[in-house]
């Protein structure tokens, strides 16, 4: 599959969302980080700011909820107009049931993992899923350092995926720039969130041109 990059709105100016969403169109999916200060120590936005984004942008969203209680909040943003819901497994209580349901209301249902959770407890969940997120930072803030010691786990990852002849997308988010997202590529991730290299780009659209063209070397 070709490289994806997914600018992160979360490094946006967020009293000018539709403006800075139609600036990166061209991309794959618009990234948009939910944070609710439980499940990380930081706030963003919710349902309502998703619908509204929803109708700004021709580019599909890709909703990633750092969020406590998913089984309860994931399908509200396939309902507001999310074409793919990433939850933490860390977060859900039965993430097979809540992936089968964001699935059943229309959307690619993905999971994620934390830095220290590890894959391999969930190979049995992989069928259920569209994408795999696995987070190269801690979740929480843009602009973080990239963590190396994620490389083995997404490799590995990679490795279980093409064990089971999945179609699955693997996600990495956190520190991809310039500087990191050809070893991510080459660990096997096809699918690259980017918040501080696009949206701290003086041309954010063409900071996600150049990032793919680097992710397909
Ligand atoms: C962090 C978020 C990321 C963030 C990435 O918790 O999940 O999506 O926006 O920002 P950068 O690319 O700046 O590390
Ligand atoms: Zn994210």
């Amino acid at each position: 599959m070709a490289a994806q990059i997914n600018p992160s709105i979360l490094s946006a100016d967020f009293a000018r969302l539709a403006e800075e969403a139609k600036a990166v169109e061209g991309a794959d999916w618009l990234h948009v980080d939910v944070m609710d200060n439980h499940f990380v120590p930081n706030l963003t936005l919710g349902v309502p700011v998703v619908e509204s984004l929803a109708r700004a942008t021709d580019t599909p969203l890709d909703c990633h909820l750092m969020i406590e209680d998913a089984d309860r909040w994931a399908p509200q943003y396939v309902e507001a107009g999310a074409g793919s819901v990433t939850f933490h497994v860390e977060a859900a209580a039965a993430p097979v049931r809540l992936a089968r349901e964001i699935r059943a209301k229309g959307a690619r249902a993905s999971m994620a993992l934390r830095p220290a959770t590890p894959i391999e407890p969930y190979e049995d969940l992989l069928p259920e899923l569209d994408m795999l997120l696995i987070m190269t930072v801690e979740p929480g803030f843009g602009g973080q350092a990239f963590l190396d010691i994620m490389l083995p786990k997404i490799r590995r990852t990679r490795e279980l995926i093409n064990k089971h002849g999945l179609e699955l997308w693997l996600q990495v988010d956190g520190g991809v720039s310039a500087s990191t997202i050809e070893r991510c590529a080459e660990a096997g991730a096809d699918v690259f969130v980017a918040g501080s290299a696009v949206y701290g780009a003086a041309d954010p659209a063409q900071a996600v041109r150049a990032l793919r063209t680097q992710a397909e070397e």
